[in-house]
Parts: structure tokens; C-alpha cells; sequence
């Protein structure tokens, strides 16, 4: 379901400054003029607007930062935003812009003049800051009310209205994924919720557990051994277009408890997340549908769940993956490379790809390494990772380049199978991923995203307020319409 009620664009009338209840956000900019809905504002106030734009305080905000002024006087509205913007303004600063009326919206209606501003950039930002997980509330706060967008040409934005709101619902649908408890979103529940999106036009398929033992997804299976929720494979297709299709695999491990190989108790409730990849891809490709991505992409998300249970794996047992490696299970804890392991592997054998890409709260260590402001980046294919990059950045979502080598191979050597799954320490992030690339077939476009940094914050991040962030399923859309997309 939506947050957001499609906003309402609305020829440039600016008599609907004075008329208008809730909050008006409006631009200025110190060195030059006023704009034409500032002027009229500030003309109904006498003189207020001018005099805050004057002031220092608003000299000391950056380009999209803003001030508030209370119930002004002359207005109907409750609160008018001044939001710094110079003249010609570039994307980050239209992002911020659109932040900081995000981050006043509430149940109150809102007026944004924008007059000749670009409608999609600072509208989306807004939107995407204005979002909050009230599900499992009680007594969940009232949702938000109508936004109203004061433009020169109404008519000929409905398109980029369109394309603003499509995105905005897939991030938010990946949020609400990565934020609902374990206990309600099992893999089950998920993946009813994917058969759902059949309505959009996706082609989708979920093997169950017989299948996959059919098929020899052993280590996929192995992980989810011990939980009562069946472990499953789901499958979203979006033929937009002819040839190869770009796979993108999801880690979906709705909880990981860590299985025998336990996690300490403090912070486990936060794994509840780490089905984080399932949802970008999930997101990613809901974006695709609604927009009608010209572009062949297919989604395949593994779904488990980390268990300790009599029947769960154990340290020490040995797997034999789909593709035929032998794997021996050093630590239960790192099960997302199994899942990924057979995902991948699955991808290529059925789908011939173009080119794979996985995401996955994969390591601990990229946390250690990027913080929360970056995802990991891992590639075997410079234009890959240079062009995703690139989409990365276009969208404001933080994304850096991490090493593979052989070298780390040597760290993945298992004594008595052919690797093993966890190498310790050093360079954890690295070694996963060197892991992951075993299952990468030989000339294949492949790049791993490693998000457990990004994908939960607790602190509000440049596109999101603090919890789950949806990172990655812009990015990734911006990366098929410059790459993947028919013309
Ligand atoms: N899901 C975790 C990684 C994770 C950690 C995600 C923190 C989000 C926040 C993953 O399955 C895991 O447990 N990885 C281990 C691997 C180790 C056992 C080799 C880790 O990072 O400690
Ligand atoms: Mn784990
Ligand atoms: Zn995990």
C-alpha cells in the first residue's frame, strides 16, 4: 500500500499562497531575486519572508537547507519553509531541497512552488524522506496529507509524476519489507506477497523445497535445515525486451539467528534484516514492472531461514553445492554465501545471463570496513562496477570499490572439501565475496553488492530516515535504464 497519495500538480496560480492551510514550501536565494511565489509570499506576510531570507541565520544554510516560519501572519497556512536554493542549483542540492520538505511533511496538507524547478528530483526526495513504518503500532500515527506542487507546466510533468510515484513505492516497499519482524514475515508470507505481484505484468515462479532438492540446490537448502519455515526460491521476471536477461540474486535470510554457530544475544533482533537483498530485488523489480522497463531482468531471491534445531547443520558438515563444489561449513553464521552460492549458480544455468549481480547483508566486515554511508562493491568486470557506480552516485546512494583477487583463495581452502565457508578475520568481506565468485561462471559479467552496512541505519542517512533504507533499488534502476535498457 501506498504512504503517499499521488500528489496534485497545479497550474502556477499564486493565489493559492494566501488560501492555502497546512504548510507552503517555498525557494530564495540570497544573492539574487525572489522568486515569484517567494515575492507573493512575502508581499502577504509584509515584508517577513524578505527579512528571514536577509538574516543570518539563513545566510548559514546550505543549498536545500531551510527555516521555518510559524503561523505567519497573512497566511491561512500554519508554517512556512524557506528553503535555500541558488540559481542554478545541481542534483545534490535539489535532493536536499526535496529532504527538508520530506522532513516537515506530516498529516497537515502541503503546498510545494516550484515554479520552474524540476518537479521529479525534489519531489522524490521529499517523498522518500516522508516515510514511516507504523505497522505494527497500536495506535499508528495518522498517514500523510494531500501534497499540492505549484508548476509552470502542470500538464507536460504528469509523465515524470508518474515515474517519481513508481519509484517512491518500490523504495518504500523494500523498507517495509526489511522492517517487518521475523516472526510475521516468514518465507512463507514473503513469498505469497511476490505471488501477488503476478498483477504487475512479472512472470513469477517459487520453487518449494522439493523442487530445489530436485534441482540440487543442497547448500541453499542446508541453511534453512533447521526451521520450521520451508526454504524456497523465488523467481520475478520482467521481459521489457528480447536476449539475454540481467539476473539479480537476493540474500533472503528473514532471520539469522546465527544457527548452531549462535550469535550473542545483544543486537539480534537487528537480523531481522538480513533478508535485505531479497527486498531490493524484490523492490527493484516491482520499479521495473510499474515503469515498463524496456529491458529483460530477472530477480531470484533465496528464502531461509538460520535455525538452531536438531535437524539444523552443524560446523564441520560438509555440502555439495548445485554447481557440484564441496563445501565444508566452518560456521553456520556465514549461511548467506551458501544461499548465494547455489542462487547464482541456478541463475546461469537456467537463464544464460548477460550479466549477474547479487546483493546481500552478507558480512559483518563491511561494516567494519565503509561504515553505513557505502555499500561494498566487488567485481570481476571494470565497466560493470565503473557504470554502477556511476548510477550509484546519480541517485545519491553511496557505493565503493572492494578488491578479489586469487591471493584470498588460499584463505578459502578447506582441508577436507573443496573450500570452506568462513576464512576468519582478515579481510571478511573480501574472502566472502572471493567465495561467491566461485559460483561465477568462467567470462560471466558478475558484480556483489555486499549492503549490510546500508541497509538498516540508526541514524537518518541522506535519503531516508533512520531504519531501513531501500539502498540499492534506485541504483540498480538507474544502472538498467543507462545499461540494460532498449533505447
Ligand atoms: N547476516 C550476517 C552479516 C551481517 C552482520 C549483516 C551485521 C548485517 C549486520 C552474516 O550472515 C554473518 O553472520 N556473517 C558473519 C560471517 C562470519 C561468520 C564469517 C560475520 O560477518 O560475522
Ligand atoms: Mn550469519
Ligand atoms: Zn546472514
Amino acid at each position: 500500500m501506498s504512504l503517499h497519495t499521488t500528489p496534485e500538480l497545479l497550474p502556477f496560480d499564486l493565489d493559492q499562497i494566501a488560501a492555502s492551510e497546512g504548510r507552503i514550501a517555498l525557494f530564495a536565494d540570497p544573492e539574487t531575486p525572489l522568486p515569484q511565489a517567494t515575492k507573493r509570499a512575502d508581499r502577504l506576510t509584509r515584508g517577513a519572508v524578505a527579512r528571514a531570507v536577509a538574516s543570518p541565520g539563513f545566510a548559514k544554510l546550505k543549498p536545500g537547507e531551510s527555516l521555518t516560519l510559524a503561523w505567519p501572519a497573512g497566511l491561512k497556512a500554519e508554517a512556512l519553509q524557506i528553503i535555500r536554493l541558488p540559481r542554478k542549483p545541481d542534483a545534490a542540492a535539489l535532493r536536499k531541497a526535496g529532504i527538508s520538505i520530506g522532513r516537515g511533511l506530516d498529516k497537515t496538507p502541503a503546498l510545494i512552488c516550484l515554479d520552474r524547478l524540476p518537479l521529479a528530483p525534489i519531489l522524490q526526495a521529499a517523498l522518500l524522506r516522508a516515510y514511516q513504518y507504523e505497522a505494527q503500532k497500536s495506535e499508528p500515527k495518522p498517514g500523510f496529507g494531500p501534497v499540492r506542487v505549484l508548476l509552470r507546466d502542470p500538464e507536460t510533468a504528469q509523465d515524470a509524476l508518474a515515474e517519481v510515484m513508481a519509484r517512491v513505492d518500490s523504495v518504500h516497499l523494500t523498507r517495509d519489507l526489511v522492517n517487518a519482524p521475523a516472526n510475521l514475515l516468514t518465507t512463507e508470507s514473503f513469498a505469497a506477497q511476490i505471488n501477488d505481484m503476478a498483477e504487475l505484468g512479472l512472470k513469477i515462479e517459487i520453487l518449494n523445497e522439493a523442487a530445489l532438492e530436485e534441482a540440487g540446490l543442497r547448500a541453499l537448502l542446508a541453511v534453512g535445515q533447521g526451521s520450521e519455515s520451508p526454504s524456497k526460491l523465488a523467481i520475478l521476471h520482467w521481459q521489457g525486451a528480447e536476449g539475454a536477461p540481467l539476473a539479480v540474486v537476493g540474500k533472503g535470510v528473514m532471520f539469522d539467528t546465527g544457527g548452531v554457530s549462535l550469535k550473542p544475544g545483544a543486537g539480534m533482533e537487528e537480523m531481522t534484516m538480513d533478508m535485505g537483498g531479497a527486498a531490493v530485488t524484490v523492490g527493484l523489480m516491482q520499479l521495473l514492472a510499474r515503469r515498463k522497463a524496456r529491458a529483460n531482468v530477472v530477480g531470484l531471491v533465496g528464502l531461509v531461514e538460520n535455525m538452531p534445531d536438531g535437524r539444523a547443520q552443524r560446523p564441520g558438515d560438509v555440502i555439495r553445492s548445485m554447481k557440484g563444489t564441496t563445501i565444508e561449513v566452518i560456521n553456520t553464521d556465514a549461511e548467506g554465501r551458501l544461499v548465494l552460492a547455489d542462487a547464482l549458480w541456478y541463475a546461469q544455468e537456467r537463464y544464460t545471463p548477460r550479466a549477474v549481480i547479487d546483493l546481500a547483508t552478507l558480512t559483518g566486515a563491511i561494516i567494519v570496513a565503509l561504515g553505513h554511508e557505502n555499500a561494498g562493491v566487488f567485481a570481476n568486470d571494470d565497466a560493470l562496477a565503473a557504470d554502477f557506480l556511476k548510477a550509484a552516485e546519480s541517485v545519491g546512494e553511496g557505493a565503493w570499490r572492494m578488491p578479489l583477487g586469487p591471493a584470498y583463495d588460499t584463505l578459502i581452502k578447506s582441508r577436507i572439501a573443496d573450500i570452506k565457508n568462513s576464512a576468519g578475520r582478515p579481510a571478511g568481506s573480501i574472502t566472502a565475496a572471493q567465495f561467491l565468485q566461485r559460483f561465477v561462471k568462467e567470462g560471466m559479467p558478475w558484480m556483489h553488492l555486499d549492503i549490510a552496512g546500508v541497509t538498516l541505519t540508526k541514524t537518518e542517512s541522506a535519503h531516508a530516515p533512520k531504519g531501513a533504507s531501500g539502498w540499492g533499488v534506485l541504483a540498480l534502476d538507474a544502472l538498467v535504464a543507462a545499461k540494460f535498457e532498449e533505447g
